[in-house]
Formats: structure tokens, C-alpha cells, sequence
């Protein structure tokens, strides 16, 4: 049988010309990528993943002039900041034009739109036009941060992964958009809400617990790893409390001198950024050693930090 991760970007083009599903690398996660032209690749996609068709999907584009054929207004704020950060890992909620079908913003009337920041990405984009991609886990799975770990979750039904190695941002695109005439974050990600509110001062966050909003993204228990994962103030205590379980521990900067089956430091030198890029990667690892948890220390609360333990906050077990 064909190796389904491949290289080539003609390749990865083609097939998505010819209607197929594709998954794609980008700076933040891996994707699975349709060409919007095709209403049963978009089906697919729903259908692989296992998600409801109530959650929407997100449109990549190559640049702003692509974006403003797919949506109706763009509130100036939400300007100013594809202005700052496109290409990059910047969703932006816009009202949507009849370019994009209900089928991809499941019947709602806005559409998730960002240019992502990868030059093979860019390239292909600039062939296929816009491409709807949700990340490339299996619905309620931690995000691939590597070709090999979407054909791990996906072992039959894609003719492709385009492979580019490790992605750069490691953690998804931050989302945001403009309500009652204010900027607000409905998911934190990869640019962090700091970045932001130097470029259209103080934003509105939007809250997981209040019920009366429906954003399925947003639902509290998400990105799960399959082994028991625990977020944990003080690891200490828990460790000396399950001394009998095999642990995995995931610390920020220093080991925390404790016996467990294994250790990993994000980041030694404390650099929130590399600690963002590693975390999903080291999921994965931690995943497949048959632990009886993993135990993450959360990182300091701010920048990219706030954006991992919120990503973190979702993959627990509750
Ligand atoms: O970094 C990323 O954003 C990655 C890469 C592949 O680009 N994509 C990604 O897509 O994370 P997905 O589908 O796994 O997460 C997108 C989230 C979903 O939770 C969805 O509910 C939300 O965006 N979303 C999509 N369209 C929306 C809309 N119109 N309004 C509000 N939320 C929306
Ligand atoms: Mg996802």
C-alpha cells in the first residue's frame, strides 16, 4: 500500500482540485483539508472526524483580499488585527457571504476565516482557493502537531497527509470576533490575548460556562488524550498520594525532583512559547506509554501560558 504521507505540495493540490479530502500542515496544528467547491469532501470531513455537523469549520485563505470574498462586513478592529497578523494564527469571525455554505458554518450566519502562516500552505492556497480545515484529530482527541500522528488517528480513509514536519505554533489558531461592537476571544490559542490588546486595546472574553452560547469549540471537556490527564496545583501532593500508579509528569521549566515512570520538561529555559509548541506533542508521547496518569504542573498565567492551561483546562478528566 501507498505511504500516505507524502511531500509534495503538486501532489496535495491536485487531489484537493479533484475534490478529495487532504490533511494539511499549518503553523499551529495539522488539518483536514476540502476545497469549499466540494459540498461531499466537506461531508467527509464531518464524517472522518466524527464531529457533529452542529460545529463549524473554519476557511483557510492565502491573503486578506481572499477573506474579504467571504464575508460581508469586516468590522475595523478585526482589520487592524488580520493587518498585525496575517499570515498567522489569527481566526477571525466574520458574517459570511453565499461563497460559504451552511454546510461549512453549520447554518450559522458567520464564518471562522484566517490566513495561515506556512509558506507550503500559502503555496498551495494559492492554487486551490479557499479550504474549510478543522484540525486533524478524531472529534474530542488532542490536536497533530505531526504527519504522523494524523496517520496514527487515521489509519484508513485519507489518500494523503502533506507532511512539514513538527508544526511551529503547536496549539491552534486563537479565534476572535466582534459582538455588541466589542473585539471579543472565543478561543485562546496561538497568539495570545496580551498580543491582541496592544493592537485594539481591551477584549472581551468570551465564557465556557455560560450556557445561553453555543460554540461547540468551546465546550469544556475537549482534546482529550486517551490516558487519565490531570491538571495539578501542587504535582507533589498527587504523587505522593498515587505512589502505586504509573505517572507521566509534565512540567514547565524544572524538574520536580519527584519518582514517576517519566518526566518532561517543556521548556528549561522558561520560554512560554516553546512550552506552547512542545505541549500537544508531548501528549501524544505521554499517550502511548500505558501511564495511569499524566500529571501536568500548569504554566504561569499569562501570554501563551493562559492559552496552554486553557487548551489544558479542556483535555482533563473530570
Ligand atoms: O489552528 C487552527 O485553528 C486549526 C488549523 C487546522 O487551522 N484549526 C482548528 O479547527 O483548530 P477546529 O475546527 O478544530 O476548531 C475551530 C473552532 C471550532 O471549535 C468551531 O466551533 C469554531 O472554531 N468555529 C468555527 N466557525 C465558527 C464561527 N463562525 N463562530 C464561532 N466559532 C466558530
Ligand atoms: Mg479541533
Amino acid at each position: 500500500m501507498e505511504r500516505i504521507i507524502q511531500t509534495s505540495v503538486e501532489k496535495a493540490t491536485e487531489l484537493l482540485l479533484q475534490g478529495e479530502v487532504v490533511a494539511i500542515p499549518t503553523e499551529t496544528v495539522y488539518g483536514l483539508a476540502a476545497s469549499i467547491s466540494f459540498p461531499k469532501a466537506i461531508d467527509y470531513i464531518f464524517e472522518l472526524k466524527g464531529r457533529p455537523r452542529t460545529n463549524p469549520l473554519i476557511v483557510h485563505v492565502a491573503n486578506i483580499k481572499q477573506a474579504e470574498e467571504l464575508c460581508k462586513s469586516f468590522p475595523e478592529p478585526l482589520k487592524k488585527l488580520a493587518h498585525q497578523f496575517w499570515p498567522g494564527s489569527l481566526t477571525l469571525v466574520l458574517p459570511k457571504t453565499k461563497h460559504v455554505s451552511n454546510q461549512i458554518t453549520a447554518g450559522k450566519n458567520t464564518v471562522g476565516i484566517r490566513v495561515p502562516n506556512h509558506p507550503k500552505l500559502l503555496q498551495l492556497l494559492k492554487k486551490t482557493g479557499p479550504i474549510a480545515a478543522p484540525s486533524a484529530n478524531p472529534f474530542e482527541r488532542i490536536s497533530p502537531t505531526s504527519a504522523q500522528h494524523v496517520a496514527d488517528y487515521f489509519p484508513k480513509g485519507l489518500k494523503m497527509v502533506l507532511d512539514s514536519g513538527i508544526c511551529q505554533a503547536g496549539i491552534e489558531s486563537t479565534i476572535v470576533g466582534f459582538e455588541n461592537n466589542q473585539v471579543i476571544i472565543y478561543r485562546l490559542g496561538a497568539i495570545s490575548i496580551e498580543a491582541i490588546e496592544n493592537v485594539v486595546g481591551k477584549v472581551a472574553l468570551f465564557d465556557s460556562n455560560q450556557s445561553n452560547v453555543v460554540t461547540p469549540g468551546m465546550s469544556k471537556k475537549h482534546y482529550a488524550p486517551k490516558t487519565k490527564t490531570i491538571v495539578a496545583e501542587n504535582v507533589k501532593d498527587f504523587v505522593n498520594k498515587n505512589v502505586a500508579s504509573k505517572i507521566g509528569l509534565i512540567v514547565f521549566k524544572q524538574s520536580a525532583q519527584l519518582e514517576v515512570a517519566k518526566e518532561v520538561i517543556l521548556s528549561p529555559s522558561g520560554d512560554l512559547q516553546e512550552a506552547a509548541q512542545r505541549i500537544y506533542q508531548t501528549l501524544h508521547e505521554l499517550d502511548k506509554l500505558g501511564l495511569d496518569y499524566i500529571v501536568i504542573e500548569p504554566l504561569p498565567n499569562e501570554g501563551l501560558g493562559r492559552s496552554v492551561n486553557d487548551r489544558l483546562s479542556r483535555a482533563v478528566h473530570s
